[in-house]
């Protein structure tokens, strides 16, 4: 079984996924690392190219590969799990948590980050705001374990997971 992390841009799903990893003793994919490492392009620059739908593309390729493995924590990028396929596959290859996070944290945390291309509007509360709102309703259809990721640190976060895990596991 693998432990899949999904939510907004921004809510902390990388640093948690690595946290989880290292305390399972499993192996740790970052989507959005998977894909800029089989493309040899960053995420901007895949956006650049071939805009969101190219994006998407590669992305549902590498959610068939990364689920083909086992025993890993994988740590989703914003978008993945509004597929559904993707989510479909992400669901079936493990447990899948959704992190979910505020436009107050997110703006905070994304305020003068530019690698994310979606959020690169001249009003970044408002591109936030409008597609959270829309996305919410998947995150939470999609995911088994929902978790207020707002004011807690990346640990706390894992070890609310751990714990879910645990009891999942007697
Ligand atoms: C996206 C989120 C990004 C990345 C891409 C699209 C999204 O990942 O996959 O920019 O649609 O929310 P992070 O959630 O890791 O920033």
């Amino acid at each position: 079984m693998n432990i899949v992390l999904c939510g907004f841009m921004g809510c902390g799903k990388t640093t948690v996924a690595k946290l989880l990893a290292a305390r399972l003793n499993m192996d740790c994919i970052d989507l959005d690392q998977y894909i800029e490492q089989t493309t040899g392009m960053r995420v901007s620059e895949i956006f650049e190219k071939f805009g969101e739908p190219g994006f998407r593309s590669y992305e549902r390729h590498a959610v068939s590969a990364v689920c083909k493995t086992n025993n890993c924590v994988i740590a989703t990028g914003g978008g993945t799990v509004l597929d559904a396929q993707n989510a479909v596959v992400l669901r079936k290859s493990g447990v899948l948590f959704f992190l979910d996070v505020s436009v107050d944290t997110v703006l905070a945390r994304l305020q003068n980050d530019h690698s994310r291309p979606l959020l690169e509007r001249s009003d970044k509360e408002q591109a936030i705001a409008l597609l959270l709102s829309a996305r919410l309703p998947l995150y939470k259809a999609a995911c088994d374990y929902s978790i207020n990721a707002n004011d807690a640190s990346p640990e706390n976060i894992s070890e609310k997971i751990l714990g879910i895990i645990k009891e999942l596991d007697k």
